[in-house]
């Protein structure tokens, strides 16, 4: 029997090596990161980080008929992309360690720990679903998507509804990029987001008392905004598995759990979606989720936040801090939804 780390030794002796293009450029200094960044950027500079180019990782069957982890990320030549400046963070970024170790993925568990275990999620093949209100409906492969747009770095903060909160550098690339590509008719008012579903990987999916799979949804306004942001890599890497691979969505205004992970399908819809958790608990996870001070959740109070590292508590901002850009979404909406906007 072929065991994980057999089927993974094998893939790395594999897969080509191509050297990545030295794109990264680094404007800001982060106190908490910065030895981190300037190894790595010394590293490429000298040409001596190695990544995959093209479609290099193999996929091996599991005994149970699960398909396999692949080890090397075939967008690792994607990343690092250059950083988009209009993006700047009041507070410092939040270590790897932490961004990448402390995490909400429950297609692995309900804890936090779950970077082990999602090591198990395969990369390729991996096929995304444009569906619905569209020109044409059809099936993408999640590289030929990937070819089809441009990537950028974006400093971003991070609200969880639980009061905690990150700031990271994401890579990917605007979600309007990819309304566009999918050619939704006049009639689309909502996106509606599904991550994959297969319990023999996601074994947290064997919890039957969740309605499998995870959705979300956004209406095409917001899903149009220029801070709902496709997510490829983190730190200037391919996404780690746990944070979401191979492609996420990041709308840093709502509560994190509207940035769903490991999207297969994209439906474009004239009637508001249900989400995940908005269908486990109503009453406290809407669909909206905006971030809010002054509106808790019955079980958090959202008036201040704990940063992931360093423990400091800052003060909730409205919009997580990005009012500016989307607060016109929401003008008018407040007689019909209420505090609804923000749960
Ligand atoms: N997407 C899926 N498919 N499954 C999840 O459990 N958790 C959400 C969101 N996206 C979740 C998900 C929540 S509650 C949060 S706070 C963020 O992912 C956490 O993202 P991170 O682990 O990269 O910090």
């Amino acid at each position: 029997m072929a065991t994980l780390a057999k089927i993974q030794k094998k893939s790395r002796t594999r897969s080509p090596q191509a050297v990545v293009p030295p794109r990264w450029r680094m404007s800001e200094s982060e106190a908490t990161d910065e030895s981190v960044w300037l190894k790595r950027r010394a590293l490429m500079q000298g040409g001596l980080i190695a990544g995959v180019a093209g479609a290099a990782g193999v996929t091996a069957p599991f005994a149970d008929g699960a398909r396999a982890a692949t080890e090397e990320d075939p967008s690792a030549h994607l990343h690092p992309a250059p950083r988009n400046e209009a993006y700047v963070l009041d507070r410092p970024l939040t270590t790897e360690e932490d961004a990448t170790q402390y995490n909400n993925f429950y297609e692995f568990g309900s804890s936090k720990t779950i970077h082990e275990k999602a090591q198990k999620l395969y990369l390729r093949p991996w096929d995304i679903e444009i569906t619905g209100l569209v020109k044409n409906p059809r099936t993408i492969g999640v590289d030929e998507l990937f070819s089809q747009v441009s990537f950028e770095e974006r400093l971003y903060r991070l609200r969880c509804v639980e009061a905690w909160a990150m700031a990271l550098p994401w890579t990917g690339f605007p979600m309007r990029d990819l309304v566009a590509l999918a050619e939704p008719l006049g009639s689309a008012k909502y996106v509606k987001m599904t991550t994959l579903e297969d319990p023999k990987v996601m074994r947290g999916q064997k919890a039957v008392w969740y309605p499998w799979p995870y959705i979300e949804g956004l209406t095409m306004d917001e899903a149009m905004n220029e801070l709902a942001f496709m997510v490829t890599g983190l730190y200037g890497k391919p996404l780690p598995k746990q944070n979401g691979s191979p492609l996420r969505l990041v709308v840093p205004w709502k509560y994190g759990f509207k940035s769903i992970k490991s999207i297969v399908s994209f439906e474009f819809t004239e009637e508001r979606p249900v989400s995940f958790w908005e269908e486990v608990q109503g009453k406290e996870y809407g669909f909206w989720a905006n971030v809010n001070p002054v509106v808790p959740h019955p079980r958090w109070s959202q008036a201040s936040e704990r940063m992931i590292g360093s423990n400091e508590r800052r003060d909730t901002l409205l919009f997580n801090g990005y009012g500016e850009e989307v607060a016109h979404l929401y003008a008018g909406l407040e007689d019909e939804f209420g505090d609804l906007l923000y749960r």
